[in-house]
Order: structure tokens, then sequence, then C-alpha cells
């Protein structure tokens, strides 16, 4: 079992693994310098590696994980992606397909049948589930058993999920690549990514791009993270519960066109999420009527959720996330929610008045 301390237990010796501020160490060591490893990466590799299945390795930010993934990939290497994924993995797609590095086709990830279609020929087909912001649960086993019968290597971002609900290995998955950033680290102080695979070539592929292209997480970063990570199950258990009450009481709410929360029975994913992770997560969007300027004004009115962009601290964050240039394809009136810790009735008296104050307006 991980323990995430970084060594044997010594008497008298720190429970918590030391965090090594140096660059470079005395010569003729097990280690040389600190853009290869240090004690901190170690630990917290073994418990993401223990989490998802697989073996771990961090990096600068999630988007350098996916970026070490995207760039073991051979020159004009076709990537099948879902057409709602992440902006920022989205934007480094079309960024690497602009100069004829890889090449796109961006799919709808819950439609099975289509994304195998898609996938005959290429060299990777990319997953997320549940997708940012759109909530879209794509059959992951499905996915990977018919990538694998067609040669076709899968990632899936496991971010919203994390390896609590979801743990995409075991369904078949290549690699699972993560934002630290986000629920695993889950208290909005640090960015760090990682990946987690199972196949030792993978593994030192991505560690050579690592040393290499010196995308390369800080100790301190890496300690904080781990000491995230160890209250995972507590802080998700209670933002998920707030998350399917606030689904609940949104969805009952006047002022609500949608919700999307797999939670939720009539999201058109809940059967399958239902049977692929073990709980809905923390993550949910609503939509209001009066579009844009309506939920504008409902993230400007909230007083104890915060407006800010990111997910998975202890807080609740909300935003429109249409202002975004790259998510001309979300509805201008959806507000993605990542649901904290707080009291759930405070949240919902500081939602239910941010939605009051915002038809008033609208
Ligand atoms: C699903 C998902 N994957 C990856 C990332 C990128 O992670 P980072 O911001 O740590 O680079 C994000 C960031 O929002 C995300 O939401």
């Amino acid at each position: 079992m991980a323990s995430g301390r970084g060594g044997e237990a010594v008497a008298g010796s720190p429970i918590n693994v030391a965090v090594p501020l140096a660059s470079t160490y005395h010569a003729d060591g097990a280690r040389s310098y600190g853009r290869e490893g240090n004690a901190v990466w170690d630990a917290l590799e073994e418990v993401l590696g223990a989490l998802e299945g697989g073996r771990g390795l961090v990096f600068a930010s999630g988007l350098a994980a996916i970026a070490a993934v995207l760039e073991t990939l051979p020159v004009g290497a076709v990537v099948v992606a879902p057409e709602d994924a992440y902006l920022g993995t989205r934007g480094l797609l079309a960024d690497l397909a602009s100069r004829d590095r890889l090449r796109v086709r961006l799919v709808d990830i819950a439609d099975t049948p289509a994304t195998l279609a898609a996938c005959d020929g290429a060299d990777l087909l990319w997953c997320e589930s549940p997708t940012n912001p759109m909530m879209a649960i794509a059959d992951l086993g499905a996915l990977c058993g018919g990538a694998r019968a067609l040669g076709v290597p899968v990632v899936v971002d496991n971010t919203f999920a994390t390896p609590l609900l979801q743990r995409p290995l075991e369904l078949g998955a290549d690699v699972v690549v993560h934002s630290v950033t986000k629920f695993l680290a889950g208290h909005s102080d640090l960015v760090m990514g990682a990946t987690v695979t199972a196949d030792p070539d993978r593994w030192e592929a991505l560690r050579q791009h690592r040393s290499l292209h010196g995308a390369v997480a800080g100790p301190l970063e890496a300690f904080l993270a781990l000491r995230g990570v160890r209250t995972l199950p507590v802080r998700l258990d209670r933002a998920q519960a707030n998350a399917a009450e606030l689904a609940r009481r949104l969805a009952a709410h006047p002022g609500v066109s949608r919700v999307r929360y797999p939670g939720q029975a009539d999201h058109p994913g809940h059967d399958l999420a239902a049977r692929q992770m073990d709980g809905f997560g923390a993550m949910l969007s609503f939509e209001v009527h009066g579009g844009a300027p309506v939920a504008d004004a409902v993230c400007g009115a909230v007083r104890l959720c915060v407006h800010a962009t990111s997910l998975g601290g202890v807080e609740t964050l909300l935003e429109r996330r249409h202002r975004w240039e790259g998510e001309e394809a979300t509805p201008p009136g959806l507000v993605r929610v990542s649901v904290g810790i707080e009291d759930v009735e405070d949240l919902w008296s500081d939602l239910e008045a941010a939605l009051g104050v915002a038809a008033g307006l609208g």
C-alpha cells in the first residue's frame, strides 16, 4: 500500500517526506539534478500510481502532462478527440495541427459508434469523461475495447472524476492524465499535472520527455499536492453530496432551463455514469433562462461562491464558460460550477439569492 510518506518508518524521523529544496546533489549518489527527480515526486507518483493502477509521473501542469503525451506521438499522427474536450487540450491540438505536427479528428465522445468509426486509421484516441464543461459521459470500457481492436491506444483525462470515482486503466485505457491542480491537490494553491500508465515503455518515453523538455514540478508544490491527496476522499464525499443536492434544487428552480449533472436521472449519460463511476462527482453545469446576461449577473451576484475559473478546490467556484475564446460551442448561458465543501444550505442560499438578483436584471 502506498503511504506517500517517502520511505520506511524509522523511529524518531519525521512522518512526512522532507522537501528537498535543491537543484543539485553531491556527486556520485542516487540523485544528481533537480530536473530528473526528487523524493517528493517519488512519494506523490507512488500514491497517484497506486490510486490509478499504474506508474505515475508528475509534470509542471496538467497541460504539460497532456503535451508530453501528444509530443511522444510521431509527426503526422492522427488523434481522435472530443469536440468538447477541455479548452486547453483543444487549443493544444489545434496548435499542433496548424503546424502539421498532428492531424485531429473531433468527435462527440458520447457517441461510441461514431468515435470508433473515427478511430479507423488513427494513432490515438483522447477521452475525457465527464467532459469539461458539457458534462458528457463517454463509455470508456466500450471505447477502450473498440480502440484496442483497431490497434489505437487510448488516453483518458480523469481530472473531473479523480481515481476515487473512475479508474480508466482498469477499463482498458493506456494512459491517464490529470490536472493535479484540481481535485487531487484540492486547495487552489498550485498548478501541477500527472500521467499514469501501466506500460513500462510509455512510462519511460514520458519520463524522458519530461527530462528533455523540462516541464517539471517544484518540490514544494509536489509536497502540497501530496498533502492535498491525503484528504481527497473526505473532500470529494462532501463536495459530491453538495453537488447532488445543488443539482436537484437548481433543476427545480424556475430561472434554470437545464442542469447537466450525471447524477440527475434525466442526464443522457446517467445510467452509464452509474455503471462506470463510483460517484457522480462534484462538477455540474447549469443554463439559465435569459442566456449570457443573466448568467453573468448570477456570477456577479454570488457572495459565498467565488466567480473564478478553475475547479476542484475546497471552495465553490463558478463561471460562464462561453466567455472564453474557444468556447463558442458552449451555450452562452451555461454556468459551470465546481462545488466545494461548504455547508450546502449556505451554498443554496447564495445561489438562490444570485438567481433572484439575476432574474430581476434579466
Ligand atoms: C479537464 C482538464 N484537464 C486538464 C487541464 C489542464 O490542467 P492545468 O491547468 O493544471 O494545466 C484542465 C484545466 O482546467 C482541465 O479542466
